[in-house]
């Protein structure tokens, strides 16, 4: 337990307030992680409150089941794509949820774990994949596409304007044998942006934007995201709440068209015309949480 002590999760009790879980109800954590948003809920809403807990790394599902176990069997957790919201639901025998929660990207353990290799911080293995039982990893990726293909996954998936010019550097270097490792990729990605781009991005480094695209695409994020978008009206109850944590504006705007396409068809109220975002407290504790924007909506029918 004390492991976890730590770990504050992003915008927590701002979760907590949009969601407002109480007595009675089921909660769908969609993205469970190491338990965070999952014990604040749960501990908000008392007793009668049940949790099914959903992720795709299965560590993550290890470490929730040890930080939720005092809740006992009101906490249920699966492995999977949160994009099977509604087979879950079923396999769990329950048909709605009241309370939904999406914490969507990766978590900090995830990015510093070197093994992963998502991050261009630390040396590892270009894998990427949240769900180790996935066949594509970024190595496959990097070292299979074309040139236009890879520009292309680049820009869409980051708006790297760079991106024809990293992917021209990439099969380039491809010529000398396959780039496996998250060190060779950060170090042709940052030799690829001009001199002048990569003074401008005080602080951030050059390979960021591309380490996204092909995190975003060796776990098709925006796809799930998508599908759960598309399942979630078959599964809410009446008077549901929903809230998306997204990181970055190609989340964030497929959540807001969403919950706009909702409240316009009049099946649902959203709880937050603006997006709720961290306080400087926040940002200066756990400086990834910047880039955060929390959205919520109430379901109607
Ligand atoms: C930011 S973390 C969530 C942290 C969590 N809210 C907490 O308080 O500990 C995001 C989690 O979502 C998981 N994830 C990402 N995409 C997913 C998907 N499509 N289906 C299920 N889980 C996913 C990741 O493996 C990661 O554990």
């Amino acid at each position: 337990m004390e492991r976890f002590a730590a770990h504050i999760p992003v915008l927590r009790d701002e979760v907590v307030d949009l969601l407002d879980p109480a007595g009675g109800q089921l909660i769908v954590d969609c993205t469970v992680g190491c338990g965070g948003h999952a014990e604040a809920l749960l501990a908000a809403g008392g007793p009668g409150v049940r949790l099914i807990g959903i992720d795709r790394d299965e560590n993550g599902i290890r470490q929730a089941k040890c930080r939720l176990e005092r809740f006992g069997d009101r906490v249920r957790l699966f492995a999977g794509n949160f994009a099977d919201i509604g087979e879950v639901l079923s396999v769990a025998g329950e048909a709605t949820a009241d309370v939904v929660l999406a914490d969507l990207g990766v978590a900090s353990r995830q990015l510093d774990d070197p093994a992963r290799g998502l991050s261009f911080a630390t040396d590892g293995p270009l894998d990427m994949r949240l769900d180790r039982g996935q066949q594509t990893t970024a190595e496959t990726l990097v070292n299979a596409l074309g040139e236009r293909e890879l520009a292309d996954l680049i820009y869409r998936n980051s708006n790297e304007r760079y991106s024809r010019r990293i992917a021209r550097a990439i099969v380039r270097s491809r010529r000398n044998g396959r780039i496996e490792r998250t060190s060779e990729l950060a170090r042709i990605v940052s030799e690829a942006v001009p001199a002048p781009a990569r003074r401008r991005r005080r602080g951030v480094h050059p390979a960021t934007r591309t380490f996204q695209a092909l995190r975003i695409a060796v776990n098709d994020e925006l796809g799930s995201l998508e599908t759960l978008l598309r399942m979630l009206p078959a599964v809410l109850a009446s008077g549901a709440r929903v809230a998306v944590i997204s990181f970055h504006s190609l989340e964030d705007r497929r959540v807001k068209r969403a919950f706009r396409e909702w409240a316009d068809m009049g099946r649902a109220e959203r709880l937050t015309k603006k997006p709720i975002v961290p306080g400087e407290t926040e940002i200066q504790q756990n400086p990834r949480s910047r880039s955060a924007k929390l959205r919520g909506v109430r379901w109607i029918a």
